[in-house]
């Protein structure tokens, strides 16, 4: 079997656009070139890799199987790049970064003085939940990712970097606000919204239930924190989320946080590649960056804003 870089990378142009006129002008390449770099592949494979139905076209199953050892092989190579580039000198790299969908509210501002520093990166960011991280990292098609702690049997290095206090949080005329802790019975006849399964968040919380012996009223799922904080505002129940996403309902008092047993559920961030992974330069930059900036970095752009200073009364 003969494959080339060039078929693959007109492969995954296609897979990625479901189009070869897409990929096509995406290559610079004539259509019927990138219809003979797919044909000379699947003859080479002995496999078709796609399927046209009506006007559209799909993977196959070797499609799909192709696609992801295609995206594993691009991601070695863009390290190999990246890698050879730096040695060559260059100032300028990629960082391909999947952040857990609660660590975005910090990880742009992250990114934000990262990209201040170093003008030359170009990043890619997904943001997305836990589950799909850990497919990230399986399909090894990503540098850095953030998360709350990964499973400790799959291959990865995870270094914690900052806490991630989980609160409970009602609207500010609930009842229970203001009292000081509250047991966890008291919490039985209230109504939770929750994120979505696959959350890191959903997780954690079903674990400090199920430890703790209580049961919660089965409430609403939601897949959003700011879904979640906005169903609190309106009054329909109450909500565990991180507060690294409150900065501002905190500042603004649109939601209060209640001051229950076993309150904040204590967790970790964790920056996280796959065992073995040669981090780019630039990742390896970033890297650096997030352990030992990143924590002062978040702490002073969530301090609460000072209260505006009284007018001057002679100005
Ligand atoms: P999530 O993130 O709830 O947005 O998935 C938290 C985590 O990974 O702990």
């Amino acid at each position: 079997m003969r494959l080339t870089l060039r078929q693959l990378q007109v492969f995954e142009a296609v897979a990625r656009h479901r189009s070869y006129t897409r990929a096509a002008r995406e290559l610079h390449l004539t259509q019927p070139a990138v219809s003979m770099q797919i044909k000379q592949l699947e003859e080479a494979l002995g496999l078709p890799l796609f399927e046209q139905i009506g006007k559209r076209i799909y993977l196959t199953d070797a499609g799909r199987e192709m696609d992801h050892y295609g995206r594993m092989i691009s991601q070695q190579l863009a390290d190999a790049e990246a890698v050879l580039g730096d040695l060559k000198g260059l100032r300028r790299g990629r960082l391909d970064l999947a952040v857990a969908s609660t660590a975005n509210y910090f990880a742009t501002r992250l990114l934000a003085e990262f990209c201040r520093r170093h003008e030359g990166v170009v990043f890619s960011l997904d943001v997305t939940n836990r589950e799909r991280l850990l497919d990230h990292l399986e399909r090894n098609d990503i540098d850095l990712v953030i998360m709350g702690r990964p499973p400790e049997q799959r291959p990865l290095v995870a270094e914690a970097f900052l806490e991630n206090p989980l609160v409970l949080i009602a609207p500010p005329d609930h009842p229970l606000v203001g009292e000081r802790a509250i047991p966890l019975s008291r919490l039985r006849r209230e109504r939770f919204l929750v994120r979505e399964r696959g959350s890191g968040t959903r997780s954690a919380m079903e674990r400090f239930f199920a430890a703790s012996g209580a049961s919660l009223a089965s409430g609403m799922e939601m897949n959003s924190n700011e879904a979640i904080k906005q169903a609190v505002q309106a009054g329909l129940g109450l909500g565990i989320v991180s507060r690294h996403t409150l900065a501002l309902e905190l500042r603004t008092g649109a939601v209060a946080i209640l001051d229950a047993e076993g309150f904040p559920i204590l967790r970790h961030w964790y920056l996280v590649h796959r065992e073995g992974k040669r981090l780019s330069p630039m990742a390896e930059t970033f890297r650096r960056f997030v352990l030992d900036a990143g924590p002062r970095l978040i702490e002073d752009t969530e301090r609460p804003a000072p209260p505006p200073r009284p007018e001057d009364p002679a100005a």
